[in-house]
This record gives C-alpha cells, sequence and structure tokens, in this order.
C-alpha cells in the first residue's frame, strides 16, 4: 500500500519523553490502573481520544487572534454561522461547550424515564446522557458489526428490519427521538452508507419519530461515502454532508474531532419551537446562544476547522495513516477489527487475550500493558465501558466485544510514531501469556471507565 505523506508540515513542537519502566509501573499503581489517572506527560504516544486532541493550523490560530469576545451577537458567532449554514444547511443552531453538553439539552429537553433511544450504536456520553435521564439507548447496528473479521463497507450501518420491528413493538410514543452516530465510534469508527441514512430517515419519519444525526466524525464518514458508495465518486465532501445532514430533522456535534479544534460543539434543528426550548436551558447552563460556553475566538477557530476538516488531501491523508497502523498491527500478529475505520484502529483484547473473561476485563488488561510495555495509552471499550446490570434481572449484560482503541489525534503524530506503537504492540502479542485480568476497588455507576480504579488479579 502506498503511504499518503502529511499534507503539511511542522513549524511548532511540542516534546515528549519516553519514562524508564519502573516508573511506567509506579505511575500505573498511583493511577489505579485507570489511564484516565495518569499524568499526561507520563505517556509518549496518546492515542486514549481523537478527541479536542489534534493540531489547529495556523490558518486557525490565526482566526483566534481576531475572535470578537462580546457577549451577544460577536464577529465569531457570524464567522461560525455562516460556515453552519453552508456545511449542515440547518436553520436553527447553539454553540455549546462539547457534544455531550448538546447531549445534556437534547435529553433535558425530549427524554422521559423509561422511555427508548434507538441508534446503530450510542457512544459513551450518549448513552450516559440517556440513562441519567432513566431512558434506554438501544443498539441497532446490523449484526455482522461484532464479526471483527467480517468486510464490509459501511460497516456502521444500523439494520433497518431491526429498527422497524423495534419501533413497532416499543411504540413510536415511547421514542422521542431516534438518531444514528457517524462514524460508529463504540462499533469501531465504521462508516455508514447514504443509503442507509437515508432509509434510517424515512422509517423514523415513517413513525412521526424526530431523526437527530450525531455528527462528530461526518466528515471522515462522508470520505468513505465518495470512495466506496457508488455514484458518489464525483461529488465534494461538502456535497454529501449536505445531503447527509437533508435526511435529518437535527444533529449535534463534537467539534472536537473533525472540525479540529480543541474545544466545543454544536446542537441544530429545524423547529423553530424546539430551537427555543434549546435556547432557554443552554441560557441557563452553557451561555447565551451566540456563545454557548465557548469564548469567541474559539468558535473562529471551528469555522475554520469545519473548512479544512473537509479538504479531500487532509481527509485521504488521515484515512490512509488508520490504515497504515491496522496493515502494521495485523503483520505483528495483533488482531484488530477489519477493516479499519475511521479515527482509530481498535484491538481485539477478547481474541488476543483469551484466557482472561469479560468480568476480568481483557480489554483494561490490554489497554494496561501497552502502558507499561510502551508508554502508548489507550482506552478499553468492553466491559470497563458498557457492562450494565440488566434493568428488570439485575444480571450483568456484556458487551458483545471486548475492544481497545487506539485513536489517532489528528495531524499530530507521523509514521515513525505508529511504528513504534505497532512495535510495542507486537511485543505484546508475542507475551500475551503473562498478562492478567483486573477487578474493580472503585466503580460509579455511570460513565465509570472515567474514573474506576481497579486491581490485578493473580
Ligand atoms: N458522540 C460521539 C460519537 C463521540 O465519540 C463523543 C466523544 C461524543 C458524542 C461526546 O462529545 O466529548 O465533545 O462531549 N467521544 C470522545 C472519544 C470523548 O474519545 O471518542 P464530547
Amino acid at each position: 500500500m502506498i503511504y499518503i505523506p502529511e499534507p503539511f508540515r511542522i513549524k511548532m513542537t511540542e516534546p515528549i519523553r519516553l519514562i524508564p519502566k519502573e516508573d511506567r509501573t509506579k505511575a500505573l499503581i498511583n493511577a489505579g490502573y485507570n489511564l484516565f489517572n495518569l499524568k499526561a506527560e507520563d505517556v509518549f504516544i496518546d492515542l486514549l481520544t481523537d478527541s479536542g486532541t489534534g493540531s489547529m493550523s495556523h490558518f486557525q490560530w490565526a482566526a483566534m487572534m481576531a475572535g470578537d469576545e462580546s457577549y451577544a451577537g460577536a464577529k465569531s458567532f457570524y464567522r461560525f454561522s455562516e460556515v453552519m449554514h453552508e456545511i449542515f444547511g440547518f436553520e436553527f443552531f447553539v454553540p455549546t461547550h462539547q457534544g455531550r453538553a448538546a447531549e445534556n439539552i437534547l435529553a433535558t429537553l425530549l427524554v422521559q424515564p423509561g422511555q427508548f433511544i434507538p441508534s446503530n450504536m450510542h457512544f459513551d456520553t450518549t448513552e450516559g446522557n440517556i440513562r441519567a435521564r432513566k431512558a434506554n439507548p438501544v443498539n441497532l447496528v446490523n449484526d455482522f458489526a461484532f464479526d471483527p473479521d467480517f468486510l464490509h463497507d459501511f460497516k456502521g450501518n444500523m439494520d433497518l428490519e431491526k429498527l422497524r420491528t423495534f419501533i413497532q413493538t416499543t411504540g413510536a410514543e415511547n421514542i422521542p427521538f431516534g438518531t444514528i452516530t457517524i462514524t460508529n465510534n463504540a462499533g469501531g469508527g465504521q462508516p455508514v452508507s447514504m443509503q442507509n441514512i437515508r432509509e434510517v430517515a424515512e422509517i423514523y419519519h415513517e413513525f412521526g419519530i424526530l431523526f437527530f444525526i450525531d455528527a462528530c466524525r461526518f466528515a471522515e464518514n462522508s470520505f468513505f461515502i465518495k470512495h466506496r458508495e457508488p455514484g458518489y465518486q464525483n461529488k465534494s465532501i461538502q456535497e454529501i454532508a449536505r445531503e447527509i445532514f437533508s435526511y435529518a430533522d437535527g444533529a449535534w456535534m463534537s467539534a472536537k474531532k473533525d472540525a479540529l479544534v480543541n474545544m466545543g460543539g454544536f446542537l441544530a434543528t429545524r423547529d423553530e419551537h424546539l430551537f427555543q426550548r434549546i435556547s432557554n436551558e443552554l441560557i441557563l447552563r452553557e451561555g447565551f446562544v451566540s456563545y454557548g460556553g465557548l469564548s469567541g475566538r474559539d468558535l473562529d477557530a471551528i469555522a475554520v476547522g469545519l473548512r479544512e476538516g473537509m479538504q479531500e488531501d487532509y481527509l485521504e491523508y488521515r484515512l490512509a495513516q488508520t490504515a497504515y497502523l491496522a496493515d502494521k498491527l495485523k503483520d505483528n500478529g495483533i488482531p484488530i477489527m477489519n477493516p479499519a475505520g475511521g479515527h482509530a484502529v481498535y484491538l481485539d483484547a477478547g481474541k488476543l487475550l483469551p484466557h482472561i473473561p469479560p468480568a476480568q476485563f481483557p480489554g483494561q488488561a490490554l489497554a494496561v500493558a501497552l502502558f507499561q510495555e510502551g508508554a502508548i495509552r489507550g482506552v478499553e471499550i468492553g466491559s470497563v465501558m458498557f457492562a450494565h446490570p440488566d434493568p428488570t434481572s439485575g444480571k450483568m449484560v456484556y458487551p458483545k466485544l471486548e475492544l481497545v482503541r487506539l485513536a489517532i489525534p489528528r495531524r499530530v503524530y507521523t509514521q515513525s510514531h505508529l511504528d513504534y506503537v505497532a512495535q510495542i504492540s507486537g511485543y505484546v502479542a508475542n507475551n500475551r501469556n503473562q498478562y492478567k485480568g483486573y477487578e474493580f476497588t472503585y466503580a460509579p455507576e455511570l460513565l465509570r471507565h472515567f474514573t474506576a480504579r481497579f486491581k490485578p488479579l493473580l
């Protein structure tokens, strides 16, 4: 495969250092074996998340200098608005400080206890905001999404039959809105096809259910559509994005991903009445409608970043970088979720460490091993993140896959950083039998992966 080099050069650097193995061991003990508790300076290659960890361009930094910090009606807001209209085509929107703030507003305004919100797959904060309202997130992705070796161009697609049957049996009156996540972060960063988005929208609308898109990686998803779905080869990323959002009643986005900024988000709708309610909630908790918890300069960085995030040479390099890491990991004997997704490579910890059962968190064991051996930080996406007691029986429900996500920050690491990650992962794979499971010493009820503490099992 030809590796596409970075379509940029580096003119500002940030030192990173590899601390000795004894210090890594100490850092793990102090962190309660939860990599979220590590000091970032102790991490050499930080693949915890692609969220808010990207590098901004000099155009974005320049735009920030022109930020207008007026409380209301700032010029920055109007520059942000222009880009919002151009790309997404929603009439009404508010900035939010990040994606989960938008999720909280939607859940507060629309969700009642006991209701159900379908998606292909909800990511952790969406799921958390729904559960916090005593409602139920429901994942209706195609079954093949759970087979790491099944190759499909759009493995994030919703199962339309499952969706229709679910709505019929649950009753549309118990579903305040439906959603779809592009790309499907909890399921391997896999894209959703235009056809699937259109058909999902048709089903929701047939039953009178509002359709919101969780849009944080819309540009990567659009690039996959352009290259994999017949009929889109000659369309621009902008045209594809415009079509995606034309099917929805609204969307929310964590701008920390495809808008190439360190902080920000938005919530958009076509419904003026809902927009008024959103505005009131925003003013109460986030800030006035023209800044929503952000500085004016942040809105300028988003406005420039949204356009940059859709540039094709950038997207081509970005997705080739992910595919490069995936290929190298496979060469080094690591089972991964295939094909490579957009923003991350997902290691199949269940398959690599079959001697560790889900209740002892094989994903956590693998994530800790990668830090121990090479100061690489990934994130567990398995039973630590998603196992939960069944609301009626109280029995633990385990997710279908035990994964470790290595998310690639945008415009940050080079090919040699990724080669190092593949080498260390190969070492871990060769020594797989020495790694043991973990148990909680502390875990909160919701979003427990962020603050839980563990101890290794002997
Ligand atoms: N939806 C999806 C699909 C996400 O991946 C995230 C965040 C959010 C919503 C929430 O956005 O962080 O700005 O509040 N995902 C990050 C991650 C944290 O690591 O994948 P946020």
